[in-house]
């Protein structure tokens, strides 16, 4: 597999174009970005640490029969995957409330979530990534009833997976966030990454925050809580 040329530098990860049509390398990158890229930051081994993360997570995930995009890990910086057409929607399950709810509805950060609330952004830094309604994705086009539906389903199937992977290592899934795109079949597959960049975890007991958090709060030993949280689950880094 050869890397042809650069598609796409995003915030944390760049993407390549692949001497076959179908495929796609992922280069995770140490750059950490927070405030739609306000912060960034190179954290010493972090591409690395979420490369080898995501990979664990996408089998985990397979495993489970969710459909991902991830193929093969390349060395420790890159993966190859499939080529997707991605949705510009992201997917934002909460069991626990923080971040952006909390300053929303004015929620104490902890409370449970009982169901779990199911949440669509619009992918888009210049506008800080608004909330958006399924009918915003219906009239805008940017996905249709059905891929709403499927999202939908995957998103909360991952939960239940993650929550009870993350459980065993003694942590709370409070967030996290999901983009899908389409595939040459037109199914639904899960795409972009599934690290603590993207979502949140806290020590069961203690609360204490292991993602990335501690980077947008400046916390310290952001690359090192990603190790605890692989290590936790079974990924030795
Ligand atoms: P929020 O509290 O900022 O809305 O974020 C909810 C969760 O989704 C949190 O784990 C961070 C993740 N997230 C991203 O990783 N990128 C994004 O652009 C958004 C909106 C959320
Ligand atoms: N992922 C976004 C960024 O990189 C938002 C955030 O995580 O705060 O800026």
């Amino acid at each position: 597999m050869q890397k042809v040329s650069e598609l796409y530098r995003g915030k944390a990860k760049t993407v390549f174009v692949t001497d076959d049509p179908s495929k796609l390398i992922l280069e995770f990158r140490n750059d950490t970005s927070a405030f739609d890229g306000e912060k960034i930051e190179q954290l010493d081994r972090k591409g690395e640490v979420n490369n080898k993360f995501n990979h664990y997570i996408m089998q985990k995930l397979e495993q489970a029969d969710i459909p991902t995009q991830v193929e093969e890990l390349l060395n420790d910086n890159e993966s190859l995957v499939k080529k997707l057409d991605m949705i510009p929607v992201e997917c934002v399950i909460r069991n626990y409330a923080a971040g952006s709810l909390c300053r929303r509805l004015g929620v104490e950060e902890g409370s449970e979530l009982n169901p779990p609330t199911f949440e669509f952004f619009l992918k888009n830094d210049a506008l800080h990534d608004p909330m958006i309604n399924e009918s915003h994705c219906l009239s805008f086009g940017w996905a249709t009833e059905s891929q709403i539906s499927e999202m939908k389903v995957l998103t909360f199937k991952v939960n239940q997976v993650l929550s009870q992977l993350f459980s065993k290592g003694g942590m709370l899934l409070v967030d996290f966030k999901l983009e899908f795109g389409v595939d040459a079949q037109g199914n639904i597959v899960l795409g972009d990454e599934f690290t603590p960049d993207g979502c949140r975890l806290w020590d069961k007991e203690t609360k204490k925050k292991l993602d990335k958090d501690r980077f947008r709060q400046g916390l310290g030993s952001v690359v090192e809580s990603y190790i605890e949280v692989a290590n936790r689950i079974g990924l030795a880094l």
